[in-house]
């Protein structure tokens, strides 16, 4: 008789059991598109200059390692919320935005949706369809009961906004709802800055909760432009919730460095949500580790390191569009008659191919290349180097 004999195996994660995959793999061709990490174009995770100018700063001014604060480091929270909600949000200048450090993205979403089951635990949660994996997971190990609203319509590889609409006008008050901010995960169709317009008004119309989740930031257009959502919804006074990474846009994934940010409704809402987020994040981990978030505050805490982030930064974006269009035309070249012009307007690190889940299995048990069974592949992990493989191993796949 053991506690554990209850508990049957679990499934692979979806995203993070196709890395374990790929890693027992023997084949020297293999090519990982599954999980999303930017790689450069030796195929590698970058180091970014600006992290490792920081990180020789940091050495040369080394620190005792005691604990942080349950919301975190001070100054990094600040320099995290000006590049969220931009450098003159008036929520955050008369206080209604709560931030605190998080352990990366999915720390975020977890301290978010562990506030929210504290202060609405018989809200339903919906997700946009198809949304990240680990969204379920997180919200219903949570608590919540968790739906879906439509978002991606495969006739036209875009957003499907009208029926987006329709089903957020149907979900009753207090609904969370989970929308991605930019660089839409998995499909890579984002909303544009008139379909955001039109949510906002349907979320204060029906008052529903926005919890957007931002872990792109600056990887679509630039960092303005993809916190569109996030401005949109500061100003117009509504409350919500803001989960942002730096796993992506600084390659810090080990670091696990993130923030959660809750816009309440004055700075007294906020400070009552502040104290409870505190406890919460008490509960989960008592308080964040240092290093990531000592590298990002210093990083955007000099005009010379940040300069060289925005630089390094624009860089990947730029290579994830060549990467784009090399794999477009690749496949155009190797005889595919389909529309193939979704690969070059989604934005960010995926493309949502449209394969099935047994193609994909074919891609992976057959040549070797790795994508989720969603048919989500990384584009941000192709290269001059593996592209004639992969685009003829698609092809194949895609033209039988
Ligand atoms: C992904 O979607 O592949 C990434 O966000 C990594 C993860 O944690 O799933």
């Amino acid at each position: 008789m053991s506690n554990f004999s209850a508990l049957a195996m679990a499934p692979r994660d979806p995203i993070m059991g196709m890395t374990e995959a790929f890693l027992h793999d023997p084949s020297p061709a293999k090519v990982n598109l599954g999980v999303g990490v930017y790689l450069d174009e030796s195929g590698k995770v970058p180091l970014l200059s600006c992290v490792s100018e920081a990180e020789k700063e940091l050495t040369s001014t080394s620190r005792p390692r005691s604990y942080l604060p349950m919301p975190g480091m001070e100054e990094y929270n600040l320099a995290n919320q000006e590049l969220v909600f931009g450098p003159s949000s008036v929520a955050v200048s008369e206080g209604r935005v709560a931030s605190l450090q998080s352990v990366a993205g999915t720390g975020a979403l977890r301290v978010g949706a562990g506030l929210l089951a504290l202060a609405s635990p018989k809200a339903t949660v919906l997700l946009s369809n198809p949304s990240w994996e680990n969204h379920e997971l997180i919200f219903t190990r949570a608590g919540f009961t968790v739906g879906s609203y439509r978002y991606y319509d495969s006739t036209t590889g875009g957003v499907d906004v009208a029926g987006m609409l329709e089903d957020l006008r149907q979900a009753p008050a207090g609904t969370i709802v989970v929308l991605h901010a930019c660089c839409h995960n998995p499909t890579g169709c984002d909303l544009t800055p008139a379909d955001w317009d039109q949510v906002l008004e349907v979320v204060r119309e029906r008052e529903l909760m926005p919890f957007l989740d931002m872990a792109y930031q600056g990887l679509a257009y630039g960092l303005e432009e993809d916190r569109y959502a996030v401005t949109l919804f500061a100003s117009s006074g509504i409350p919500f919730v803001v989960a942002n990474s730096f796993s992506k846009n600084f390659a810090l994934y080990g670091e696990r460095v993130g923030g959660i940010h809750f816009a309440a409704r004055d700075s007294e809402e906020a400070g009552r949500v502040m104290s409870q987020a505190k406890i919460v994040v008490r509960s989960l981990y008592s308080n964040p580790p240092t290093h990531g978030a000592a590298l990002v505050s210093t990083i955007l805490g000099s005009s010379q390191l940040r300069g060289l982030w925005e630089q390094e930064l624009s860089a990947m974006r730029d290579r994830i569009k060549k990467m784009r269009e090399a794999f477009r035309s690749g496949l155009e070249s190797a005889g595919i008659t389909r529309d193939l012009s979704f690969i070059t307007t989604q934005e960010g690190l995926f493309s949502y191919s449209g394969l099935s889940a047994e193609q994909m299995g074919r891609l992976r048990e057959e040549f070797h290349v790795y994508g989720l069974d969603s048919g989500r592949l990384c584009v941000a992990g192709l290269n001059e180097s593996n592209m004639d493989y992969v685009v003829s191993s698609v092809a194949t796949v895609m033209g039988s």
